[in-house]
């Protein structure tokens, strides 16, 4: 395990941190492959249901190492899957909820990355660039695709192609991210919204995302879908503490379900 990343689980929350600010947090190899190894073991591991990424107060990370890059050029979907593809994957499939923290520079993959997680809050702070196109290099991860269809073709090339630096308020107006706080209050409210969402049922987040993640259908298939599912989980434990705990007016207890 790097100890340029560090990883700890407590109330279902585990949180993986970039930590290397001397170099701005900029990503080496062995720092994909410990944030993968922390997401890929805690998809198995029942204790933990939500995943956090962030860095160190004032820095999410200033992308890719570049010298790692020049050093060990990743190539992407052959022969063996580099670290940067395998963390990448990891988050990409991730069944439980991942939280980005971006305090700070979230440059290159910093921002790309983002389109794999399923909340992300910034600081006042945050300064999201993908300067690709500076670089003389080309988008990455699916942001191509991505970035076009989430935050609309304009934004997207003032992004991908620009390589505009966006402030944490047009990140939450374009969609980039969910929410914005004062970079003294970012980590305590990512921490409330995550310990939210590791108290409510596990199998009804992992359903909320993974249809969500389900490939565009026509509607009526899509009703029919969510019909069968939600037919399904009516007749679930999980459901039924949920039934049971409201009409014992107390929370839910779902510390049991995996
Ligand atoms: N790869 C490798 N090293 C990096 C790095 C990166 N992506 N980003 C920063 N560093 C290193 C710097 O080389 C420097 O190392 P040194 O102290 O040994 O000289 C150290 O981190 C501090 O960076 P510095 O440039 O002095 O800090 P700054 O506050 O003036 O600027 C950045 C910070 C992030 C704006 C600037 O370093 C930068 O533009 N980095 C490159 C970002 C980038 O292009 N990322 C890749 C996207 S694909």
């Amino acid at each position: 395990m790097s100890n340029l990343v560090s990883v700890e689980t407590s109330d279902g929350v585990r949180t993986i941190r970039w930590n290397r600010p001397e170099k701005k947090n900029a990503l080496l190899r062995e720092m994909y492959d410990a944030a993968a190894e922390a997401i890929e073991s805690g998809e198995t591991e029942k204790s933990v249901r939500v995943f956090v990424l962030g860095g160190q107060p004032g820095l999410f990370t200033a992308g890719n190492d570049l010298v790692d890059f020049m050093e060990a050029p990743p190539h992407i979907g052959s022969g063996d899957m580099p670290p940067v593809e395998r963390f990448m994957r990891a988050l990409m499939t991730a069944k439980k909820p991942v939280i980005a923290e971006v305090d700070g520079l979230a440059i290159g993959i910093g921002t790309t990355l983002l389109m794999h997680c399923d909340l992300s809050y910034a600081s006042e702070n945050a300064a999201f660039k993908t300067p690709f196109a500076d670089l003389a290099l080309a988008p990455e991860f699916a942001s191509s695709l991505l970035f076009p269809t989430r935050l609309g073709r304009a934004a997207a090339s003032d992004l991908l192609m620009l390589g505009t630096v966006w402030d944490g308020e047009r990140a939450k107006q374009a969609g980039l991210v969910t929410d914005v706080f004062p970079s003294a209050s970012l980590s305590d409210e990512v921490r409330k919204r995550a310990l939210a969402l590791a108290a409510k049922s596990p199998g009804a987040v992992r359903m909320a995302k993974e249809l969500m993640m389900t490939p565009d259908e026509p509607l009526s298939d899509r009703m029919a879908r969510e019909g069968s599912i939600f037919a399904e989980m009516l007749q679930s434990p999980e459901f039924s503490e949920a039934v049971t705990a409201f009409m014992e007016r107390r929370a839910p207890d779902f510390s049991k379900f995996g």
